[in-house]
């Protein structure tokens, strides 16, 4: 049995009818008792874990309890994991790596910036640390989708009536691609760190034009630097491009961001 803690955009997208999602109001995960208690109810082979806080200035503001759901929530999930030898996959992140046109590979250390991905990167070097082997912890970047969701940057971009964009390359991931990706990994039992991205790179500019064209016509986009885009957000956000080499090792062929851009773009609901 699957047990998916969280019922956010990305818990919506991978839950399979066998799966069991356990939901927020069902359950905190940094409450250990809590989760004790499913554990020993549920019993399950493999616990998914999408849950976290997400929003980058509610973390800045909320220091203690982003730190709770987000270090200490997939910690408790570990040791859990550990006494009832079930697969721990937890879901991280590609902007744990800050750097325009650097490569990030699973062995890159992380360089963070501000608390969500502080927060995130504890979590990480906890359970690489631990020594309970069975964990996959995989690292998405900037999720797009062809379901609404206020996380899904189509969404997002969509809210604004006027958008500066930048044209620094980044990765994406498609969440409908990153389900594949996860299943492809533990259907083959694999362990460890692997980033989960589209082939190739795109741009946010070539994004917000994509929402223009296809999702809000009347959306006017603008090109910015991304220096002058840091000026408009009162936290640090990172351009990132993610090596999915290790994932392609394994066998998995990954559609290409433009594919999956234009394929969520087209079919947006
Ligand atoms: N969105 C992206 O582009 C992106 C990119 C890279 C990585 N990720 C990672 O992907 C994972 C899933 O993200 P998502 O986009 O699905 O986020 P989301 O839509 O914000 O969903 C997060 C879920 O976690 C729940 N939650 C929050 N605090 C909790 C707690 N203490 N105990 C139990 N549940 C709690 C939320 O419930 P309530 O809303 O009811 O509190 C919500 O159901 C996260 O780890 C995120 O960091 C996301």
């Amino acid at each position: 049995m699957r047990v998916i803690f969280g019922s956010g955009k990305v818990s919506n997208l991978i839950c399979e009818e066998r799966d069991v999602v356990i939901p927020h109001s069902e359950c905190d995960i940094s409450d250990f008792g809590s989760l004790e208690r499913i554990f020993l109810e549920l019993r399950p082979q493999v616990v998914i874990n999408t849950a976290a806080k997400t929003n980058l200035e509610y973390c800045q503001d909320n220091k203690r309890m982003a730190y709770e759901t987000n270090t200490l929530g997939p910690i408790n999930l570990l040791h859990l994991c550990e006494v009832y030898r079930s697969k721990l996959v937890h879901i991280s992140s590609g902007c744990l790596f800050d750097g325009n046109n650097k490569v990030s590979y699973e062995t890159t250390p992380p360089n963070t910036s501000v608390w969500y991905t502080h927060i995130k990167r504890w979590a990480d070097e906890y359970i690489q640390n631990y020594g309970y082997e069975d964990y996959l912890i995989l690292r998405p970047r900037q999720m797009i989708s062809a379901v609404s969701n206020p996380t899904n940057m189509l969404t997002k971009f969509s809210y604004y009536d006027e958008i500066y964009a930048h044209k620094e390359l980044n990765s994406i991931t498609c969440v409908e691609d990153f389900r594949d990706m996860m299943n492809h990994l533990i259907k083959r039992n694999e362990c460890g760190v692997f980033n989960c991205c589209n082939d190739g790179l795109v741009t946010p500019h070539e994004i917000a034009l994509g929402v223009k064209k296809y999702i809000k016509p009347e959306l006017v986009v603008h090109e910015a630097t991304y220096e002058e885009t840091l000026k408009l957000q009162p936290n640090r956000r990172v351009n990132t491009i993610l090596s999915n080499e290790k994932l392609k090792a394994t066998g998995y062929i990954p559609r290409t961001a433009a594919e999956a851009l234009e394929w969520a773009l087209t079919t947006y609901e």
